[in-house]
């Protein structure tokens, strides 16, 4: 017996966390997870959102084994001492099913952070008795099918430090009365995620001075935003974007979160007036997004204080004059975008020691000048616009990089000369290439990998033949190769691997195209080709194309009568059809040509009556 007992008191001395820590769960709340688990069943598809927003989603709760202790489930964490739940964390748990006021959820008085993200439990409503557990610091029910209105309780979680109540595709309405204590009762809140909510109200003033994170993104929001949220003391991240109806300036004199503030998203609201001064106080701004607003005047100096910088986007604005020199000193950026403003002057050519930019847009502006040099040796670039910049001059032909990460390449509209340097033809992963509506000349050179998807080299001056390792490019949807002074035969048979094409362009040119096979076609995947002037004198390679829209086969080598087969292709799909200006020497009834609106049958050698368009089409 006194053995026994030493024995014991022993191994008690000895493992003391192991004996204490295999009892830490309690009964009860072990009971109030079985029950909740029982309720709720697992689906695949409750969490996809979550994967495309960089989670793996799992079903956390399959792993709940009632024989164990329920501290070790996945996403249980307990409190060390009294064995409560303080946390509860299902984020994309593939869960599906009803949370409503009667969950034994509610029975979870000790929780602290509650985390159900990405799941689907619609058509669940937030229940009043979220506002029951008054431990609460953190809540999370992001994109969870929860819809209806959020209850004023929530309000009355005063411990609450995180509040992440964004929806998904579910509305989910928050009523004035609620936001405005959200936003002021709230004393500890750090963070208010509120995306894609309905609030539909305005912002009130007068909010609680501890919010860091504001994330009210895509909510409805309306009115002119009050000035006192610049002044927030303590603010990280002010995320205001996609509310059309929501007005306002940026304070031209304090923002006393100058020192705080890392990321500010205006985009796509109601934004006006000028970029103040002030701006460049905010030293630790690593994300400015104003975009698609209505800023406009000078891009102010200060912009080039802002060194931290790794995102830049002004595009869609009406900001004017040149942009400042200062501009050079924002090396962080990794993003930048100023497309389609007014801005004036040479286009910057500072970007040599930008080296960890990977986006650069500065299309559609009243810039003139040379292709900036110093993008050569950008070496992380994955997407390059220049579009309808006044670019005169070449393009350079050595780079100092061989851009191993660009995958688009805009450079259309402007007044590039020379040859399209032998580079661009060897961009391993560049898949959107656009140079439509320059002056470039010489040849189209072999390209060297196959990820090209668009290849748009329009409007341009180019001769020779068409490079037979097009054939490679299995994913091909757009060849543009019109008006340009391309030559030789085309042998349709080039495009037979090309599954995903749908805009085939090869109109004026000095191309003949024919298909030396007498089965090879075009993909049924063929939505537009424009083959006008293109010496065709059959449409055998159009037979697997039967789904095509626009048809442009203009100016051709055309004879007698479009095929049978051909005729009842068009009549379910095409809508722009032109065959002018060949041989054709009639022409079939038209109508059951049900989406007809523009039809072309004008000089050929049509005799006798022609048929009756069908309704609504204009013809000639
Ligand atoms: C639970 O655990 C016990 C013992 O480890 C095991 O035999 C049983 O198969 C488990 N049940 C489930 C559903 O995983
Ligand atoms: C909760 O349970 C009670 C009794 O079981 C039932 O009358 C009530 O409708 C339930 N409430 C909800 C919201 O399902
Ligand atoms: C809510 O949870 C999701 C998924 O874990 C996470 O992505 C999101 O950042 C969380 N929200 C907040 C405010 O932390
Ligand atoms: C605001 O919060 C306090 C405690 O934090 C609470 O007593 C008061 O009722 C709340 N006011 C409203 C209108 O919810
Ligand atoms: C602003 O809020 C504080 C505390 O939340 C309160 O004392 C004060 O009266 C409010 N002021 C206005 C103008 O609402
Ligand atoms: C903002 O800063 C000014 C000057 O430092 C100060 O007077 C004002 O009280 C501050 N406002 C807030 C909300 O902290
Ligand atoms: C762009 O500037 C020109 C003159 O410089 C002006 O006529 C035009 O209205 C401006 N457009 C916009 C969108 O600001
Ligand atoms: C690039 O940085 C170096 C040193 O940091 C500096 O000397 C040079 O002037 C900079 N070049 C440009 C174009 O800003
Ligand atoms: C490109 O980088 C090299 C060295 O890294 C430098 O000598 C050259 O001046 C840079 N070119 C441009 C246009 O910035
Ligand atoms: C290029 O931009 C100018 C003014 O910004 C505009 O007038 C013109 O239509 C644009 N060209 C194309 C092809 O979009
Ligand atoms: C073509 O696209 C598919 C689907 O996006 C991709 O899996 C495949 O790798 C691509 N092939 C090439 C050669 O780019
Ligand atoms: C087009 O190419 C042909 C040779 O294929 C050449 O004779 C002709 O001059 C070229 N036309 C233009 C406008 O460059």
């Amino acid at each position: 017996m006194g053995c026994l007992f030493l024995l014991l008191l022993l191994l008690v001395l000895q493992y003391p966390l192991v004996i204490f820590s295999s009892h830490l769960c309690r009964r009860d709340e072990s009971l109030v997870l079985q029950n909740l688990k029982l309720k709720l069943s697992i689906d695949d598809s409750a969490s996809a959102d979550c994967e495309s927003n960089g989670y793996f989603p799992y079903p956390k709760t399959l792993s709940w084994n009632r024989t164990t202790d329920c501290c070790t489930w996945d996403g249980v964490t307990c409190d060390k001492v009294t064995g409560r739940i303080t946390r509860l964390d299902l984020s994309c748990s593939q869960l599906h099913g009803t949370i409503d006021s009667n969950s034994t959820l509610f029975q979870l008085s000790h929780l602290q952070n509650l985390n159900l993200a990405y799941n689907d439990f619609s058509p669940s409503q937030i229940s009043s008795k979220f506002g029951w557990l008054p431990s609460l610091t953190h809540l999370n029910l992001s994109r969870s099918g929860f819809s209806g209105t959020v209850p004023l309780q929530v309000s009355y979680l005063s411990k609450l430090i995180s509040l992440d109540l964004s929806a998904g595709i579910e509305e989910l309405r928050v009523e004035p009365h609620t936001f405005k204590m959200l936003l002021q009762n709230l004393t500890q809140l750090r963070e208010l995620y509120l995306t894609s909510t309905y609030i539909s109200s305005s912002l009130p003033s007068n909010l609680s001075s501890s919010l860091q994170e504001l994330n009210l993104v895509g909510t409805e929001l309306s009115g002119k935003i009050p000035d006192d949220i610049f002044h927030l003391p303590r603010l990280q991240m002010l995320n205001l974007g996609s509310n059309l109806y929501l007005t306002g300036h940026l304070p031209t004199t304090q923002w006393n979160c100058s020192n705080s503030l890392r990321e500010l998203d205006l985009s796509s609201s109601g934004f006006s007036g000028n970029i103040p001064d002030s701006i460049g106080h905010l030293n630790s701004l690593r994300k400015l997004d104003i975009s698609g607003c209505y800023f406009s005047g000078n891009i102010p100096l200060t912009i080039g204080d802002l060194t931290e910088l790794t995102s830049l986007q002004l595009f869609s604005n009406n900001f004017n004059g040149q942009l400042p020199s200062t501009i050079l000193k924002l090396v962080q950026l990794v993003e930048f975008d100023i497309s389609s403003n007014n801005l004036t002057g040479n286009i910057p050519n500072i970007f040599g020691n930008f080296t960890k930019l990977k986006s650069l847009s500065f299309s559609y502006n009243l810039f003139m000048g040379l292709f900036p040099s110093s993008v050569t040796n950008l070496t992380e670039l994955e997407s390059l616009d220049l579009s309808n910049c006044s670019i005169t001059g070449p393009i350079p032909s050595s780079v100092s990089t061989r851009f191993p990460n660009l995958i688009l390449l805009f450079l259309p509209y402007n007044s590039l000369s020379g040859e399209i340097p032998s580079w661009i033809f060897n961009l391993p992963s560049l898949k959107y290439l656009v140079l439509r509506g320059n002056q470039l000349a010489g040849q189209l050179k072999e390209v060297r990998y196959n990820l090209l998807e668009v290849v748009d080299v329009g409007d341009n001056k180019l001769n020779g033949p068409i490079p037979t390792s097009f054939s490679k490019l299995v994913n091909l949807t757009t060849l543009d190769l019109s008006t340009n002074n391309l030559s030789g035969g085309l042998d349709i048979g080039l495009f037979s691997k090309c599954k995903q094409l749908r805009r085939l362009g090869l109109s004026f040119n000095n191309l003949s195209v024919f298909s030396s096979q007498k089965d090879a076609s075009l993909p049924s995947s063929l939505g537009s080709l424009y083959a006008s002037s293109c010496n065709i004198r059959e449409l055998n390679f159009l037979r697997a194309a039967k789904y095509v829209g626009n048809l442009d086969l203009s100016n051709n080598n055309m004879h007698g009568k479009i095929p049978d087969w051909a005729w009842s292709n068009w009549q379910i799909s095409v809508s722009y059809l032109n065959l002018s200006s060949n041989f054709l020497t009639a022409i079939d009834l038209l109508h059951n040509f049900e989406s007809l609106y523009n039809l072309d049958i004008g000089s050929n050698l049509i005799q006798g009556e022609l048929p009756a368009p069908p309704p609504y089409c204009s013809s000639s």
